[in-house]
């Protein structure tokens, strides 16, 4: 295969965007531990892990064999494969548009190559002529500002390499292009100068100004957002994009917050420079700055990395641009947040204010506090639909409704959704809890006509709809039920000092294998004379006579890597097993209430109708209550099932 030679940018590309720990995980089951991952090591092997991920270095390294590298360094090792071919593929799986190399393009590279490092010298050193700048007479009431105004320590104001730009036209030109003999088109790359519009000559961006130092995830400056101490509009001006520089791309304070997001696995995201700042100050250091836009993809991405859970919390001010604010800020994330790859949440600081004033008068533990409270994000959208609506209104009340219906109708997990329906059955029923089944499917009916639950039901007499839900599971419950309960199983089989663990959930639960040859294998397991001793050798025995039968369970016999991965996460695995297989019941019995239900006749048999009634509500909060309780990594522990 002809592999071409990448430009430089594609491999850089492909390098920002390839996140290690997505990477590994796909051959490696990683396990957070501090702020780094482990697993075993594929290099070599090991029963115990020590194989780190670290995603703050994007690097891997085996205490074990010493194996070490990026990215794609591992692909390359454990597949054997060509740096060319790795980063190719790689760049195809992030979407990474692909530039190849021509020969006679390298040397405009190489100039573009020393363009990027030149600019970066360029602003390092206006950021020290800045910083330099604060200390001087001129800069007296900047200092000022920042240590009474927004009182911020010695200490802070170093962190953030904050400064002051003078307030003449060619301060910072002078010091640059004459003193420091930088060219003047690279200063102006540098989005620190323009020209003039009349005669010649250029003039300084930032004059008289706060000046707030942006930097990379390295921690290089490449930006600035300046603050006015006047009333001078804007109140923020901030650098061009440049070569270095895109808003979009960008989130202030992100360098120094990535420790402190790994460590409270979660990210807080502001609106101001000096809301992540004051955070940082009073020890939230995992708090970022988005630069006054609304939040993008990448943005989030870009943060959501070194989360394990994958938990952002919005700090947007609420009432400033009224609450359009947040709704704005979530910008392009709200896909995300519908497919369940974010658990976002919305803080709003009570009497609108901003973290920054908050911290003013109160402590960092007040606002851990808000944190903590803060509402995950379709809650917020429920409250906001909710707002200034008088229900009892018949026009609120079908407003409200379709808001609703336009709000859940996107929720990708069912589960999810189900759970936010039978939530907002219960505010619609204001309080007569008898009205909740009829809300439920009311919205089921608008949300998804054709969902598992809504399917409309012929009626049938009641026998055969009593020996229908006896019947085999649905095709996909077939599946999930295969997968845990054949995980459970091969726990049993495997994991000796599980198994009471195992029994003891199965009976607390009152829970049974559904599957026949799991039923049977089950059976089998108890009619043995002996259980502890070679419990699979004498299971294998007892099967000789039905090959057949062995054939569909034969498989948990037999442990390959990613079982054996699997087994050594038990308790987890266990209990995410088990609360699978009790949703598959608890929805199996509503359905067969529900139907029976609907086949009653509210007039004529009053008493059953509402003991069916009840008894379906009641399985569908339980239902709700277990997927409330169950582990998000339930479906990831299924997978290698
Ligand atoms: N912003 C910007 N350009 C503007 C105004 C604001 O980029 N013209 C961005 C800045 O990142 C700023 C953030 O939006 O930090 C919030 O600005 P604003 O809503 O004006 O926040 P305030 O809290 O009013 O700002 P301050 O606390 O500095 O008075
Ligand atoms: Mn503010």
């Amino acid at each position: 295969m002809y592999i071409p030679r990448l430009h430089p940018n594609t491999i850089e590309e492909v390098k920002q965007r390839a996140d290690i720990v997505d990477v590994i995980s796909e051959y490696v089951v990683l396990r957070k531990r501090g702020k780094d991952f482990v697993g075993l090591c594929p290099f070599h092997d090991e029963k115990t892990p020590s194989f780190t991920v670290s995603p703050t270095k994007q690097m891997y390294y085996c205490f074990g064999c010493q194996a070490s590298g990026n990215a794609i360094k591992f692909l390359m090792d454990l597949g054997k494969r060509s740096f060319a071919e790795v980063t190719l593929d790689l760049a195809r799986r992030y979407q990474v548009p692909v530039q190849t190399l021509e020969p006679e393009q390298r040397q405009e590279l190489q100039r573009q190559i020393s363009l990027r490092e030149q600019l970066f010298e360029v602003l390092a050193s206006t950021a020290q002529f800045y910083q330099h700048a604060l200390r001087q007479s001129a800069g007296q009431k900047a200092l000022q500002y920042l240590k009474s105004d927004r009182l911020l320590k010695e200490e802070t104001i170093q962190q953030f390499g904050l400064g002051y730009a003078p307030a003449g036209w060619e301060t910072l030109y002078r010091y640059l292009v004459d003193s420091k003999h930088y060219p003047v088109q690279l200063v102006e790359k540098a989005g620190l100068i323009k020209p003039r519009k009349e005669g010649n000559g250029y003039y300084d961006v930032f004059r008289d100004r706060l000046m707030i130092p942006i930097r990379d995830i390295q921690g290089r400056v490449i930006a600035f957002g300046g603050r006015t101490l006047t009333d001078e509009q804007p109140k923020y001006l901030n650098s061009p994009e440049t070569e270095l520089f895109s808003k979009g791309k960008t989130l202030f304070a992100l360098d120094q917050a990535k420790s402190g997001i790994s460590q409270f696995d979660q990210a807080v995201v502001v609106e101001g420079y000096f809301d992540a700042i004051a955070l940082h100050a009073a020890g939230i250091n995992n708090a970022v700055a988005s630069l006054g836009t609304a939040l993008s993809l990448e943005q989030v991405k870009l943060v959501l990395r070194y989360t394990e859970s994958k938990q952002l919390v919005l700090n947007f001010d609420a009432d400033k641009a009224g609450n359009n604010a947040a709704n704005r800020a979530i910008g392009e994330i709200a896909e995300l947040a519908y497919m369940g790859e974010v658990q976002l949440k919305i803080l709003n600081i009570p009497d609108g204010k901003d973290a920054d004033e908050y911290l003013h008068s109160h402590s960092p533990e007040d606002y851990r506090e808000l944190l903590i409270n803060a509402p995950l994000w379709l809650n917020w959208q429920i409250d906001q639909i909710l707002k200034d609506r008088d229900l009892k209104q018949a026009t609120d009340f079908q407003q409200v409704t379709q808001g609703i219906v336009k709000l859940l109708k996107n929720i990708v997990n069912k589960d999810t959704q189900n759970y936010y329906i039978s939530y907002c059955a219960e505010i619609l029923s204001l309080g007569d809890s008898r009205l909740i089944p009829l809300r439920v499917e009311n919205l089921l009916t608008q949300i998804s006509p054709a969902s598992s639950y809504s399917q409309p039901v012929p009626l049938k007499r009641k026998a055969e709809i009593n020996q229908a839900s006896q019947a085999s599971p649905s095709s996909s419950e077939r599946g999930l039920l295969e997968r845990a309960e054949g995980l459970l199983l091969r726990i049993y089989l495997h994991c000796p000092e599980q198994r009471q663990t195992i029994l003891n959930a199965l009976e607390e639960r009152d829970l049974q294998f559904s599957l026949s040859h799991h039923r049977l294998l089950w059976q089998k397991i108890f009619e043995l004379p002996i259980q502890q001793v070679d419990l699979i050798s004498n299971l294998q025995d007892s099967y000789l006579e039905s090959s057949e039968d062995l054939s569909l369970i034969s498989h948990l016999f037999y442990l390959n890597e990613k079982s054996k991965k699997d087994i050594m996460r038990t308790p987890q695995v266990v209990q995410a097993a088990i609360t699978c297989i009790e949703l598959v019941m608890c929805e199996k019995r509503y359905r067969h209430f529900k139907e029976l239900w609907e086949a009653t006749d509210e007039q004529a048999e009053a008493d059953l109708y509402e003991y069916y009634g009840k008894a379906f509500l009641a399985e569908k909060l339980r239902y709700i209550k277990l997927n409330a309780q169950r582990n998000f990594s339930i479906e990831e522990v299924l997978k290698y099932a």
